[in-house]
């Protein structure tokens, strides 16, 4: 199950985030489940990649339609995480790999099914990323991509992530920023009689804070676009959710390709 391969090449920077953030932070299992289940149309697939496997949440959820899963992270921290998470479900068949998926060394059309959610738009050059999703997917085989969605906010949101990053990373200035969004979270939510998003791993608002604007790298897509740079690939692709993410996320659409034969 720990079958670790170091790829050549990592984006350091990448790495170190997710090595400090995510690992933290490992959802419920049962939600992530009813969302993949509502998701993924295939009840059965033979091989499938979790592009990106975080705490290995989603990799045990595939685990169970598919026969062999093979789980890609770039950070070891998140794979370690993901390993316990997996030996906790009693799983044995994940295994589990150190790689930068913009430099993936894995043979070409071996996966029936991909599952990216979250992921691709987190690396310095996205594209790279997702042509070796398709390049990595079986002709006839199923591409779910979960991406950030470009909406006029998305240039605000990139300046204030720049800025956080160039001139607010101390830990006492990160702290700063994390309580004033949470504050202004609060403020509004009061304001128009909402109950707060919390999230079903129950991150607090300023942890979600840390993930939106301290990242490395972000990437936004409209679903036209995204779609057109699937069928660029060969790729037939449809959106199968426009706005609504596993975690409450109202910034990510996921979509549905098919490779071609
Ligand atoms: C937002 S988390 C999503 C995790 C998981 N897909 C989920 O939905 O629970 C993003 C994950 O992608 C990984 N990641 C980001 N860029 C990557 C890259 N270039 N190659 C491999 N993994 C990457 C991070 O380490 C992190 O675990």
């Amino acid at each position: 199950m720990a079958n670790t391969e170091k790829s050549v090449r990592i984006d350091y920077e990448t790495q170190q985030f997710y090595d400090e953030y995510w690992p933290k932070y490992v959802p419920y299992y049962q939600q992530t489940r009813e969302y993949m289940f509502r998701t993924i149309r295939e009840r059965h697939t033979h091989v499938a990649l979790d592009a990106g496997c975080g705490h290995g949440v989603c990799s045990v959820v595939l685990s169970e339609i598919a026969d062999h899963v093979t789980a890609v992270d770039i950070s070891q921290a998140c794979l370690t995480t993901a390993q316990e998470v997996a030996g906790r479900h009693a799983r044995n068949n994940i295994r589990f790999l150190n790689q930068d998926l913009q430099f993936l060394s894995l043979e070409d059309d071996q996966f029936d099914l991909v599952w990216c959610w979250g992921v691709a738009m987190m690396a310095p050059d996205p594209v790279k990323v997702i042509r070796n999703l398709v390049r990595v997917c079986k002709p006839n085989g199923v591409i779910y991509l979960g991406l950030y969605k470009k909406t006029w906010l998305s240039p605000i949101h990139e300046l204030v992530r720049h800025f956080c990053r160039r001139y607010m990373a101390t830990p006492h200035r990160k702290r700063f920023v994390m309580n004033f969004f949470a504050w202004l979270t609060v403020i509004a939510s009061r304001l128009k009689g909402n109950v707060i998003n919390l999230r079903p791993d129950n991150v607090s608002i300023q942890a979600q804070v840390e993930d939106w604007y301290y990242p490395p790298y972000k990437t936004f897509y409209s679903i036209k676009e995204a779609i057109a740079m699937l069928e660029m690939m060969g790729v037939r692709a449809e959106c199968v959710q426009e706005q609504v993410g596993r975690m409450k996320s109202a910034t990510i659409f996921v979509l549905r390709g098919v490779k071609s034969k």
